[in-house]
């Protein structure tokens, strides 16, 4: 309950602490500086010169005027309210000037001073200090060493650095102060308005997520772009970018690895998961459009602030050569894109007003002498023919090519219509001031048309996304119980991994199918017990030191008879003393042999970020080789399933090739949605491979026929 009013309380500095960070009606600067050299001063300049309409007050015990504004000893002897602080004193001297915020009760303050964790455990402790004064003193803080952050619509730049951008729909997010300045650059040399730039700085108090979270509601901020390094808190970032990418488009550079998982990884998957599977599933679930480039970023950004969202995938592209129009068409195959098919009348209007020799199909090619006439007939055509969603206009400088008057014909065609268009004029010197056109008039353009092909793409995407139902969780009747006996069991032995009979007994009450199995203890048993389960059966050498019983020579299939479970059972155990010396051997494990079937894989790591982690993927070269796997967070609805398989590469053979009958995929959902539950209910479980997990013809289902389990120790502090 404590936790639960201090959440709340939490929750609605928040939203006080950041409105006074981009809209603070009093901002005092403290250590503003008369030196021209001097962060202090550049800052205070530019909040002055950025057009701040509200109260500034500069804040130097040593100074009487700064800039023309009379300048105060501390910011408690300011007589009127202060919403912000933007602080650039030495790092010593930061956590004194935080209290004195805190005793005038300042909401927000921006800690351009760097000196703190990212220097060492010294710097570490100073932050921790700052961040303690902020929390018990209900302020918000942004930074410690950070660039600050600007607001165009309250005319604010709180930043050292040169530029304030243009006003418009982008936000920008930025855990680098280098590339909050490189972006900056960009927004000026392209004139691309934004709305909030903010550096995160060491994000010791503000993260990406309040941001994000703040920003849902935010009409300034119609398009969200960011480039992170790490994510503070992966379960509430894919909760509050969920929210956000239902309204909004979020696009984002994620650089840098996770921290290692929280132990030695030894389960399959958690190898093949690696640093970045787990970012990379969690940005499918919520939407979030990732990018690898600022370049991207930045053309993304600028695509979805311009441009309405197209209504479906099929692009027509008007050209005046050949070669740029089939790099677009192959680009659209690439990123599922659809070429549109005209309707008559648009092929008849494209005939009448076009030279013989140009194609009036997608690509429809107006021919390398064409001027603008030949561009009117064609953009009019295509965007009133109903089986268009978009628009891409590609132009490469040729002799009669005028850049600007083809421009105008795209710009008042647009005013026409409200279907996507993009651009692509090639070349430099020559589309210069078309693309400068276009620019004012909102029309991306881009250098290559595969960029222009990526941007409708990810159009789609976002729309796609936004249309995309919210699917609730699906939940099984299992036998919970059954699970906490083993788990219990574990524990009292201090163990970290399950027994193979175990694990079966943990997937058996999550519903999953396992073959008929049972421990033989002596030679004797093991025949009685095969002959009980009935031949053919395999033998498996069971050991909780024994990981690979194949490389033991612990494993035995397709024994036929009595006579070749005594055999088999002597040679196990024997080999499994000789290759495994000092492994405690449990005995040895009789099992039906598996229906035929195709092998696949369902595992599950633990990411330090994001918790557990699903995977699914064709057994043997196609996952260890291949690299054929696909990752979610945990929990999964049933559509994350469908899709994690519908991912892989290998899904065509799932499906059946050459006469085969198709794989029971719904066997796999169920499968993967079961071990989603139960990693949920078990959060202790932190690795986990079901290997094979042999699906069996459409209808007949799926059996796991190995089960390994790994728990985290109390230690890993993941027990439940
Ligand atoms: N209250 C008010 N003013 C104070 C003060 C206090 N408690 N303590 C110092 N000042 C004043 C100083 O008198 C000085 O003013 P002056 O020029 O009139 O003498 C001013 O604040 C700055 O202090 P100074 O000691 O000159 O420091 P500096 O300007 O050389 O460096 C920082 C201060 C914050 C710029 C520096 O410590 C720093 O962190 N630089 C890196 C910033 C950075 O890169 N951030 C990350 C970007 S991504």
């Amino acid at each position: 309950m404590a936790n639960r009013v201090a959440a709340v309380a939490r929750k609605e500095k928040t939203k006080l602490g950041l409105e006074a960070l981009f809209a603070p009606d009093a901002i005092a600067v403290v250590g503003a500086s008369g030196a021209t050299d001097k962060l202090g001063h550049v800052v205070l300049r530019n909040i002055l010169e950025g057009g701040y309409r509200g109260k500034v007050y500069p804040i130097n015990p040593s100074a009487d005027v700064i800039l023309g504004l009379r300048c105060y000893p501390s910011v408690s002897a300011v007589r009127g309210p202060i919403d912000l602080a933007v602080i650039v004193v030495p790092r010593d001297a930061v956590a004194v000037v935080l209290q004195d915020c805190v005793k005038k009760r300042v909401k927000a303050a921006v800690v351009i001073t760097a000196g703190f964790r990212e220097i060492g455990p010294e710097g570490a402790k100073a932050e921790k200090e700052i961040v303690r004064i902020a929390r018990e003193g209900g302020l918000r803080l942004l930074g410690p060493n950070c660039l600050g952050h600007i607001d165009t619509h309250s005319h604010l730049n709180a930043t050292f650095a040169a530029r304030m951008p243009l006003a418009g729909d982008i936000s920008f997010i930025s855990q680098s102060g280098a590339l909050f300045s490189a972006i900056l650059d960009m927004a000026d040399s392209e004139r691309v308005g934004f709305a909030k730039f903010v550096s995160l700085g060491n994000k010791a108090d503000i993260d990406e997520i309040d941001l994000l979270e703040a920003w849902r509601e935010d009409e300034a901020s119609q398009v969200v772009i960011a480039y992170l390094e790490g994510i503070t808190d992966g379960h509430r970032f894919m909760r509050v970018a969920r929210d956000l990418t239902k309204r909004k488009p979020l696009v984002v550079v994620k650089s840098g690895v996770t921290a290692a998982g929280s132990r030695a990884v030894s389960s399959h998957t958690g190898t093949l998961a690696g640093s970045d599977a787990a970012y990379s599933a969690a940005f499918k679930q919520t939407g979030v459009i990732r990018v690898q480039t600022l370049d991207d970023l930045f053309d993304l950004g600028v695509a979805f602030a311009y441009q309405p969202l197209p209504r479906g995938r099929r692009l027509a592209i008007v050209t005046n050569a050949g070669g740029p129009g089939i790099m677009a068409t192959d680009a659209c195959g690439s990123v599922g894109l659809e070429l549109a098919r005209f309707q008559p009348e648009t092929i008849e209007d494209m005939r009448n007003g076009l030279p013989s020799t140009a194609s009036v199909y997608t690509p429809v090619d107006v021919v390398g002498d064409a001027g603008p006439e030949r561009y009117r007939v064609a953009v009019k055509a295509v965007l009133n023919d109903p089986g268009v969603d978009g628009l891409l206009v590609l132009l490469t400088p040729q002799r009669l090519t005028d850049a600007v008057r083809t421009a105008e014909v795209v710009i008042d065609a647009s005013r026409n219509s409200d279907k996507t268009i993009v651009t692509s004029f090639m070349g430099t010197l020559s589309v210069q001031a078309g693309v400068e056109r276009l620019r004012e008039a909102r029309i991306p353009n881009y250098s290559f048309p595969e960029e222009a092909i990526a941007a409708f793409a990810a159009m789609n995407q976002q729309r796609d996304w936004m249309l995309k139902p919210i699917e609730g969780l699906k939940t099984f009747h299992v036998d919970r119980r059954a699970v906490e006996r083993v788990m219990k069991r574990a524990r009292a032995d201090g163990r970290d991994t399950l027994g193979d009979i175990e694990a079966r007994e943990v997937v058996e009450a999550y519903g999953l199918h396992t073959p008929r199995s049972a421990l033989a203890r002596s030679t004797d048993e093991a025949v009685a017990l095969a002959t009980e389960i009935g031949f053919p059966v395999a033998m498996k050498i069971v050991s909780p030191d024994i990981l690979h019983k194949s490389d033991v020579g612990g494993v035995r299939l397709g024994i036929k008879s009595p006579e070749e479970a005594r055999a088999a059972d002597i040679a196990i155990v024997g080999n499994a003393r000789k290759y495994a010396p000092g492994a405690q051997i449990w005995g040895v494990a009789i099992q039906e042999m598996v229906r035929p079937g195709k092998e696949t894989i369902i595992g599950v790591s633990y990411d330090a970020q994001f918790g557990h982690l699903l995977a699914f993927g064709l057994g043997g070269i196609y996952v260890e080789v291949l690299k054929d796997i696909a990752f979610r967070v945990a929990p999964i609805t049933p559509k994350d399933a469908d899709e994690m398989i519908r991912e892989i590469r290998s899904y065509l053979l799932l499906k059946g090739v050459r006469r085969e009958k198709p794989s029971d995929i719904q066997a796999i959902v169920d499968g993967l949605l079961r071990v989603s539950q139960l990693v949920t209910d078990f959060p202790e479980i932190i690795e986990m491979d079901i290997n094979p997990l042999m699906v069996h013809e459409e209808g007949q289902g799926a059996t796991a026929v190995d089960v390994r389990i790994g728990l985290a120790t109390p230690a890993q502090g993941q027990g439940s």
